[in-house]
């Protein structure tokens, strides 16, 4: 959710801490601030908006000193105003943190009752406020800090610089993403090593609980019990160039453009090139014998989720139990004891995922994660990662990573398919080579996106939008729909097609898009009849087909994009690219803010 990032070294603070939360303001843009120590004096300068705000405000007041922490702040408690803005601070102490604290009315009206004053309405302010009522009574930064997280509930990632003490910071997470970067003489804080990659490739990442007293010369970490331990240092592959633009106009439509490049990354490492075969590290199961799957993500993960499940129980005859993780983890169901529990998540980050491994950890099913960030907690906290190979995502909307979360769902069934025995050689060689072909025909996609944005331009003029797909092609339209809503704020609903009698045919009016995933196969003439029923009723149908349906839909539809044939088995990875590049020139043409759109965060660390 939100972003932190923090130096204490030789060189000045306010550029390396700025630079850092440019790299994270994906996490939340609803403020951003920095503060540091100026002569030994707690500085703070804010601004409301995105960091070009606080960027305007540095340039009239700049910011001195060599230790400092910044902010970019996604709201949860208190209006995303200047006033609200992180740092929190007073006299004696500046904190910026990321998370919720959920006992944080109890402690600020103890704080209140002992005279602490409090300036904004936020939840993390309480944290600034009892470090500093520690520190008005004579404890140390030290103590002061320990004495305050042993009080705090809730979730947090938060980092503090104390007035008087030049070289050092404090942080500590609970719940939230933390690491520490390694330079030399100076060291780093940072909600993920994409917000260090410029700065260091050697980072520690704190465990759930741990707290780190960092200096220019070391970071001493301590983990929930307060006693001192060691964090691993790892030395990432992010390269400090790998998040710029390259040239396009938003980092989505470079993403985008980066589809045939992740799927052809994330083959390369789960096909062995001179056998041909899925090749998968070893497992927490036996995959032969395992009676169930539980997937559970969230968004756009949890939509390739689904089209995991259709694979998985036609391929591999593994039945699967699916829910969003927020649900999952709440609704405590009697999951068959040897069940394979597997998680999807881009930033390996997301609260509610996180929340449903652990559930799914605590009940002895392994977990196996289908991870972007391969250094996150969800990562150390799996018992199997299968890594997809997309690069860092910084577009909110997720793209890339959802298409290279299907091809490891693909790899996997097949894997599955030959160890229970449903998927012969000749049926493996049939659909890995469908997989080899994705990376050409994903380029291909590209061909049609003039065609697209004609599309688009339908699109744009609606307020509501319907996606019908059926079989695999549902979760597609979800995912759709998902993305038109996220980056062009217009209203949009998936629904299976089939279900459109049972309801949703009463809003079809010549005002109400039908926007549908229809590749060719065994569902495509019962897709078309109720194609056929909207249009009856006046709906204007925009149709993804392929070349082999092309000509029937042409018949009906306003629009027909048809896309590269390929195998049935991966239609879904095309079509989503076509519904993805259809959200996109939807969200060119309404003029919104394509890569931060409002009121959402690209990494959800709450709950
Ligand atoms: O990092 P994760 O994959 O766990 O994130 C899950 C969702 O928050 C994410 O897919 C979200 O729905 C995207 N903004 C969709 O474009």
């Amino acid at each position: 959710m939100c972003g932190i990032c923090g130096v204490v070294g030789h060189r000045p603070a306010t550029p390396i801490v700025f630079e850092g939360l440019r790299r994270l303001e994906y996490r939340g843009y609803d403020s951003a601030g920095i503060a540091t120590l100026d002569e030994g004096r707690i500085e703070r300068r804010r601004a409301a908006g995105k960091l070009d705000n606080l960027a305007a405000v540095l340039e009239t007041q700049p910011l001195y000193g060599t230790t400092g922490i910044g902010h970019t702040r996604w709201a949860t408690h208190g209006a995303p105003t200047e006033n609200n803005a992180h740092p929190h601070g007073t006299s004696r102490v500046a904190i910026v943190h990321n998370g919720i604290i959920e006992n944080f009315e109890t402690l600020r009206t103890e704080l209140e009752a002992e005279g602490q004053v409090f300036e904004t309405e936020t939840d993390s302010e309480t944290i600034a406020q009892m470090v500093d009522y520690y520190l008005a009574a004579g404890q140390s930064p030290r103590e002061a800090a320990f004495a305050t997280l042993r009080r705090l509930e809730g979730a947090y990632a938060v980092a503090m610089i104390f007035a008087g003490h030049e070289g050092l910071m404090i942080g500590a997470r609970h719940g939230a993403p933390l690491a520490v970067g390694f330079g030399d003489g100076e060291m780093f804080l940072g909600s993920d090593s994409l917000a260090l990659a410029p700065l260091t490739r050697r980072i520690a990442y704190l465990d759930d609980g741990d707290c780190v007293v960092i200096t220019p010369e070391k970071a001493e970490f301590f983990d929930h019990t307060g006693e001192p331990v060691e964090r691993k240092i790892q030395v990432t592959a992010l390269i400090a160039g790998a998040v710029g633009k390259d040239g396009y106009r938003h980092y989505m439509e470079k993403e985008l453009h980066e589809h045939p490049l992740v799927i052809g990354q994330t083959l390369q490492r789960m096909v062995d090139p001179a056998t041909r075969k899925v090749v998968l590290p070893p497992l927490p199961c036996d995959l032969a014998t395992i009676p169930r799957g539980v997937i559970t993500a969230c968004g756009s993960a949890y939509y390739a989720g689904m089209i995991g499940r259709y694979w998985l129980e036609e391929i591999a005859r593994l039945p699967i139990d699916i829910d969003v993780a927020s649900e999952l983890r709440y609704r405590n169901p009697p999951l068959t004891p040897g069940s394979l529990g597997m998680l999807i998540s881009q930033s390996g980050e997301t609260a509610d995922t996180l929340a449903a491994l652990r559930a799914l950890k605590a009940i002895g099913l392994p977990v196996l994660s289908v991870l972007n960030a391969e250094h996150s907690t969800m990562a150390r906290e799996s018992d199997l990662v299968l890594g997809t190979v997309a690069g860092p995502e910084i577009s909110v909307a997720s793209t890339k990573a959802f298409t290279a979360q299907l091809t490891v769902l693909a790899c996997l069934t097949i894997a599955m398919g030959r160890a229970r025995g449903t998927l012969d050689e000749a049926g493996e060689d049939e659909l890995v080579t469908a997989l080899l072909d994705l990376p050409g025909k994903a380029a291909e996609v590209f061909s049609h996106q003039a065609d697209i944005r004609k599309m688009a331009g339908i699109v744009a003029e609606a307020r509501d939008v319907l996606y019908l797909g059926r079989g695999s092609a549902y979760p597609v339209a979800m995912e759709g729909a998902l993305k038109l809503k996220e980056i062009s704020y217009i209203h949009a609903e998936a629904y299976a097609a089939g279900e459109m009698k049972h309801g949703p045919i009463s809003l079809i009016d010549r005002t109400v898009p039908i926007v549908a995933t229809i590749p060719s196969g065994p569902l495509f003439e019962k897709t078309l009849s109720n194609l056929q029923e909207a249009k009856a009723r006046g709906g204007r149908l925009l149709a993804f087909t392929d070349e082999a349906g092309a000509e029937r839909l042409s018949a009906i539809a306003e629009h027909t994009i048809a896309l590269p044939e390929v195998h049935p088995f991966v239609t879904p990875v095309i079509q989503t690219i076509g519904v993805q590049i259809l959200a996109y020139e939807t969200a060119l043409l309404k003029g919104t803010d394509v890569d931060q759109p409002r009121n959402l965060a690209k990494s959800v660390t709450v709950e």
